[in-house]
């Protein structure tokens, strides 16, 4: 469960991130890519040249941020985005590399303007956010395997 504070540092800063967010993601990718090569395999490299998944993965972030308090409004999507997770094999141990570098790229991109209170409020959302995707995606492997 969320603090009060962390939802209102989070959601308060959505706006800001958003104004960077492909620079985020962007930089996310290539960080993420350097230390985990074998992950590039996962992604469709023609989309990240495109520049059509770092959009969609910002997105994503920001609106799911932007519901943090009430995850249920945005569940329609993250079934959607968790349809594709599936048909790619995206695994509940993926997640945390995920956020660490997408943190490590908030960080990198707002300088003196990411706080530690900013950096912490973003991992627990992050954190809450991954768990409902995990929560779909196990559900979505069980069926398949039944
Ligand atoms: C695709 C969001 C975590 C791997 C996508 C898409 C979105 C998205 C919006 C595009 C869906 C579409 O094209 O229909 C998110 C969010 C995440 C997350 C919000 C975290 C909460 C992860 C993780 C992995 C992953 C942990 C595995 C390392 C992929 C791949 C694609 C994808 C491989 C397809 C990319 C492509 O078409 O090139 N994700 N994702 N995602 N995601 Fe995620």
């Amino acid at each position: 469960e969320l603090s009060e504070e962390t939802v209102r540092i989070v959601k308060s800063t959505v706006p800001v991130l958003a104004e960077r967010g492909e620079d985020i993601t962007t930089c996310f990718y290539q960080q993420m890519f350097a230390d985990y090569p074998e992950l590039k395999n996962l992604f469709n490299q023609t989309n990240q040249k495109a520049g059509r998944q770092p959009k969609a993965l910002a997105n994503a972030v920001y609106a799911a941020a932007q519901h943090i308090d009430d995850l249920s409004a945005i569940m329609p999507t993250v079934m959607q985005i968790s349809e594709k997770h599936r048909s790619l094999n995206v695994k509940p141990e993926h997640y945390p590399i995920v956020g660490e570098y997408l943190l490590l790229a908030i960080k990198e991109v707002l300088g003196d303007a990411a706080t530690d209170d900013i950096i912490e409020a973003w991992g627990e959302a992050y954190g809450v956010i991954a768990n409902a995707f995990i929560e779909v995606e196990k559900q979505k492997y069980k069926a398949a395997a039944s």
